[in-house]
């Protein structure tokens, strides 16, 4: 997409209902990024493998939304707004009942001294004219909430603990603000029993995997005061934590970029895993993961497709996309990470092509409990569902916020 950048995980810009939207005519879209530093491509491994040490959020424009036409915007938030050196991931909201004011959530991330990543939240304002998008302000960061060792593990119950990517949407059942994000279950990491709740129905004989235990990844939520949204006070004081969503315990250390669709009046939670962080003999590939409740946001949940796969990378090229985002329409963005070369073995890391740009775009059918893929779009490609300002002649689709 530009010579100068490798990007993986990318976001649209999008309203607090889940909904894309362009603003004045332009598609907008986040990545995390790192600049290239060595132009001729001999470091590019280990310059994509060392790439969250560096990472940072950018962004592009586009009239189209299509792959071929986005214009690096460079980097979004300001330096002075990084209490910490990592930018990770999060998402990009149009702040409801403002002109032009966004809100860029976000993981703030430092793997030094100690492991710590906070979700956290830095403003800005949105301009575009008819040659581009550029933004202000984006000059500090607050704070969301932290690992509080209750609802979900904190750095001295688990060294590796995930506490990242927060994901705000209104509920449709309350209309509150609530936000999701990865996690991991509250404990100490290796110390959980995996009973017959997490084991659910097996056949006889089953014994649970030496080494299952590892796996204990979650969905976290929290639900933001009433009223301090439209005041745009995002800080610690005004969330309360709620026990997590789904958990993976005995099954899957990590459950990424936690999303969510309302569709026909069923509630769809999607989050992208790996096959390295399976447990145990478990194993399943890298791709999205995917769960639906008949009763609202707070569940039950049951697995899309029965084992929770929406969509997982072949074993040809086990590891070609990565950090898919399902928007309210079904549409999938993902980043190229790896592709073996022509001839080689697939598993062999030696042999990759590295990707850093977005893949084709995909659709989904969500049909109740399970997921198929009907359309094959455009790499890059973004399809937006409503229009910025609401009501102005940029506004051409239903307005539903
Ligand atoms: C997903 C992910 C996110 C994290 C970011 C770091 O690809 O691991 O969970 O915020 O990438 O690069």
């Amino acid at each position: 997409m530009d010579e100068s950048v490798m990007i993986w995980d990318t976001g649209a810009l999008r309203n607090i209902h889940g909904q894309t939207v362009t603003f004045k005519g332009w598609h907008v879209i986040w990545s995390l990024a790192v600049d290239k530093i060595d132009m001729s491509n001999d470091d590019i491994y280990d310059e994509w493998h060392s790439r969250n040490d560096r990472a940072y959020i950018g962004y592009w424009y586009s009239r189209t939304g299509n792959g071929a036409d986005w214009q690096w915007g460079g980097r979004l938030l300001n330096p002075s707004a990084d209490l910490r050196p990592h930018e990770w991931s999060g998402g990009l909201v149009m702040r409801e009942g403002t002109g032009n004011v966004v809100d860029m959530f976000y993981t703030s991330e430092a793997d030094s001294p100690i492991n710590q990543s906070v979700p956290s939240v830095s403003t800005g304002r949105i301009f575009a004219d008819a040659d581009g998008v550029w933004f202000k302000g984006f000059k500090t960061t607050t704070e969301m909430f932290s690992a509080d060792g209750i609802h979900n593990a904190n750095s001295q119950q688990d060294e590796y603990f995930d506490f990242r990517d927060p994901h705000p949407f209104v509920n449709p059942a309350d209309g509150r603000v609530y936000c999701l994000y990865e996690s991991n279950v509250a404990g100490m990491r290796g110390q959980f029993t995996i009973g017959g709740e997490e084991q659910g129905v097996l056949p006889p004989g089953f014994a649970v995997d030496a080494g299952a235990q590892y796996g204990a990844a979650s969905i976290g939520i929290a639900v933001l005061d009433d009223g301090a949204y439209k005041s745009g006070d995002f800080s610690t004081a005004r969330w309360t934590q709620l026990d997590p969503l789904v958990t993976a315990l005995g099954v899957n250390d990590q459950m990424e970029r936690p999303h969510i669709v309302f569709r026909d009046n069923l509630t769809y939670l999607f989050t992208i895993s790996h096959h390295s962080t399976y447990s145990g003999d478990l194993s399943g590939p890298d791709g999205v993961y995917g769960f639906v409740s008949e009763n609202g946001l707070f569940g039950p949940y049951k697995p899309l497709n029965s084992s929770g796969l929406v969509l997982g990378n072949p074993s040809s090229a086990p590891y070609e996309t990565y950090s898919h985002f399902v928007d309210p329409d079904g549409y999938v963005q993902a980043f190229i990470d790896t592709l073996p070369a022509p001839g080689e073995d697939p598993n062999n890391p030696a042999t990759f092509r590295i990707g850093a740009t977005l893949s084709p775009t995909v659709k989904l059918e969500l049909d109740g409990d399970r997921t198929f893929i009907s359309e094959v779009h455009g790499y890059g490609q973004i399809y937006a569902q409503a229009a910025w300002p609401v009501g102005s002649a940029w506004d051409h689709r239903p307005a539903t916020v």
